[in-house]
């Protein structure tokens, strides 16, 4: 029996993220990749989405095709919801694949950032938004020798709903210091960043692999925020190690 690996996107993004991910790690787990709540085909919104929200809605989601257990690998925004699933409900998070994000809450003044993008995205619009943020998402070698990512993500956060956005970006603001949650956390857990990361320091995924019991850190190099995109053979080949090390069951 393969594991079922639930594949989290990041913001203000959504599953088309894993596009270059889920091939290969299909030969090794069930994947699920969903659209979170408002992104993608997923149309609900509200005027705030709490981390803790698109947890709930995840193990609906799991509920209703009868997943009892999953390892949720989350980039960013979706390593917060990850946390939160080892939070709301541990025993069906079977291990934990946390990417190019931090358990730590944020700064008053990384609050006052998420209430400007909530307020820009209604008002500006996405396309705006997209052009500002895309740059910032890849790191310096993925913008000058792999050109076509840019445009990619840049279409992909500007086809977002600006009310999810605005209310993703207000969930963001809410969530707790979840380090706790990881020191307590005794099951396989890999944390992956790329050394070109520009806006989660180095420091904060090591300090997660630190918290986590069972915890590795794979440092992606040549990659930026989105690791799983700019350097998909490598992320592919990490992930597909840790699952074949710790969840592979004979027969
Ligand atoms: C993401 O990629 O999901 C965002 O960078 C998360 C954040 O803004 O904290």
């Amino acid at each position: 029996m393969h594991p079922t690996l639930l594949l989290l996107h990041g913001f203000p993004l959504d599953h088309t993220l894993w596009a270059s991910n889920i091939p290969a790690l299909s030969a090794m787990a069930e994947v699920i990749a969903p659209d979170l709540r408002g992104f993608g085909q997923y149309r609900a919104t509200d005027e705030v989405t709490t981390m803790e929200a698109y947890a709930s809605d995840l193990f609906r989601i799991l509920d209703e095709r009868g997943v009892q257990r999953v390892i949720p690998c989350g980039l960013s925004m979706g390593g917060y919801i990850a946390m939160a699933m080892a939070e709301q409900q541990p025993a069906r998070v079977a291990g934990l694949i946390l990417c190019n994000t931090r358990s730590i809450a944020d700064t008053a003044e990384a609050r006052e950032g998420r209430r400007t993008t909530a307020h820009d995205a209604r008002t500006k619009g996405m396309a705006v938004l997209a052009r500002a943020m895309a740059p910032k998402l890849l790191g310096a070698s993925t913008r000058r020798t792999r050109p076509d990512r840019l445009p990619r993500i840049e279409a992909m956060i500007a086809r977002q709903r600006p009310e999810a956005t605005a209310a993703a970006s207000l969930g963001m603001a809410e969530r707790p210091d979840r380090t706790h949650i990881l020191r307590h956390f005794e099951k396989p857990a890999l944390v992956i960043t790329g050394d070109e990361d520009e806006l989660m320091p180095l420091t904060t995924s090591v300090s997660m692999a630190h918290a986590l019991p069972q915890g590795r850190l794979v440092v992606i190099e040549q990659a930026g925020h989105l690791s799983n995109t700019e350097r998909p053979e490598v992320f592919n080949a990490t992930v597909t190690d840790f699952l074949g090390k710790n969840f592979s069951q004979p027969g």
